[in-house]
């Protein structure tokens, strides 16, 4: 079952095969209303749209409310494509181009989040030859560490993001010195992704409200704090910290040092979307090896690579039956080690098909065609029933563009 219906209906229903990813967008949309509530206008629940860019999933959030913190150009024009307002938007890049600053500039979003004191004289440079003045934030590096996998953990001094604190003063002094340019509007940080507490974030927290504390107090404009997104899903061991409950530790601390005339601002990416998508597959082939039993499915690192990458484990259950003793490696078929969703118990029958759930996030968009294999088609769920499909070229389309390059 997903979304309340059996998913071989939903399949079924959308005329795909698998690997599939399905959303429950009545689910995404109920938990972005659960975090909106906690922070109404003019504070602002900018989803992280990189987590999963799907102009269904995008409309759905700016329908309920959400702004957007975008990475990219292409990130930029989607949200706003999607219907969401520039002064909903944020956009954070340790090397945004020429081109994408531009369009940032034009387009007057809330803040463009500078990570580097070198960005800010190129910005300025971009906003002056198109006759603008640019809306910047810093995006400071507050050194602390969160308990995640080192590879998204993004708030420490050897990480490549944001500005060290040693350097705020040589970035607000610069931004400052192009009053024609640019105005300062904003503060952020983003310390890393899937925090299971709160205490990293007050931490970080903190120290934003600090120097936030000390720019107005030195008569520097400001208008906006982000604390970044991060927070953590619930991935089977049963604890989780609701996204309302960071955006509560936030206002509290904004009350706390006396800043809560600064507009509030949160990037969450996973905790909106992940919950609220899973990966279908399908059981190709099964095989007693000599140290564990192996099911290989039609769904692989390619369709979602988070297992290999970070040694992340998503559940997985069995469709037919429910989850019971009897443990299974499950991998997929691309010719690497490392594709590998880890040992589950789906039972002693071999199951048709599968379910990796907590797909929603991370998972399609970072999906590639290695070893041939087509993307994942996707379908997204409403009111109990199929709304949208978008369907894969499957492996004929990459054979087509491979012969073509
Ligand atoms: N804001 C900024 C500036 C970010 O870089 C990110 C994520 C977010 C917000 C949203 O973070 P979230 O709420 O989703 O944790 N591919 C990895 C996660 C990479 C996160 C990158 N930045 C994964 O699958 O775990």
């Amino acid at each position: 079952m997903f979304a309340s219906q059996p998913v071989s209906e939903l399949l079924a229903q959308a005329g795909v095969e698998t690997p599939t990813y399905v959303y429950d967008l009545d689910g995404i949309r109920q938990g972005a209303r659960d975090l909106l509530n906690e922070l109404p206008e003019p504070h602002l629940v900018a989803y992280a749209v990189k987590a999963n860019s799907a102009g269904s999933v995008v409309r759905a959030l700016a329908a309920e409310g959400t702004g957007a913190d975008v990475v990219s150009g292409a990130e930029l024009e989607l949200a706003l494509a999607c219907g969401i307002p520039p002064k909903r938007i944020v956009m954070s890049g340790v090397a945004k181009s020429d081109r994408e600053l531009d369009l940032a500039v034009v387009t007057g979003i809330r803040g463009i989040q500078l990570e580097s004191v070198e960005e800010i004289a190129r910005v300025a440079a971009r906003a002056r030859a198109l006759g603008q003045r640019a809306r910047v934030a810093v995006r400071i590096n507050p050194n602390v560490l969160i308990d995640s996998h080192a590879h998204i953990a993004t708030g420490h001094d050897a990480a490549k993001f944001g500005v060290p604190l040693a350097d705020l003063g040589a970035a607000w002094q610069s931004i400052d010195a192009h009053p024609d340019a640019l105005i300062g509007v904003g503060m952020s940080c983003h310390i890393g992704s899937n925090m299971g507490t709160t205490d990293a974030y007050l931490e970080s927290g903190k120290i934003l409200c600090e120097h936030a504390r000390a720019r107005l107090a030195g008569g520097g404009t400001l208008e906006y704090i982000s604390f970044g997104g991060g927070f953590g899903i619930d991935s089977g061991a049963g604890t989780v910290v609701a996204p309302r409950e960071f955006a509560r530790v936030a206002r509290g601390l904004l009350v706390e040092h006396g800043l809560d005339a600064l507009n509030l601002v949160v990037e969450p990416g996973r905790s909106l979307v992940g919950p609220y998508g899973a990966l279908i597959a399908s059981v190709i082939q099964s095989k007693l090896g000599r140290e564990r039993r192996w099911l290989m499915i039609d769904a692989g690192m390619n369709d979602l690579i988070r297992p290999a990458l970070y040694g992340a484990l998503h559940r997985i259950e069995p469709l037919e039956h429910p989850p019971s003793a009897g443990q299974w490696r499950v991998v997929g078929p691309v010719c690497e080690s490392s594709d590998d969703f880890g040992e589950h118990p789906l039972g002693d029958a071999v199951p048709e098909r599968i379910a990796i759930l907590d797909a929603g996030a991370y998972g399609f968009v970072m999906a590639s065609e290695y070893n041939g294999r087509g993307l994942p088609n996707e379908i997204f769920v409403a009111g109990g029933r199929v709304v949208h499909v978008s369907r894969s070229s499957g492996s004929k389309g990459w054979l087509d563009r491979r012969l073509k390059a």
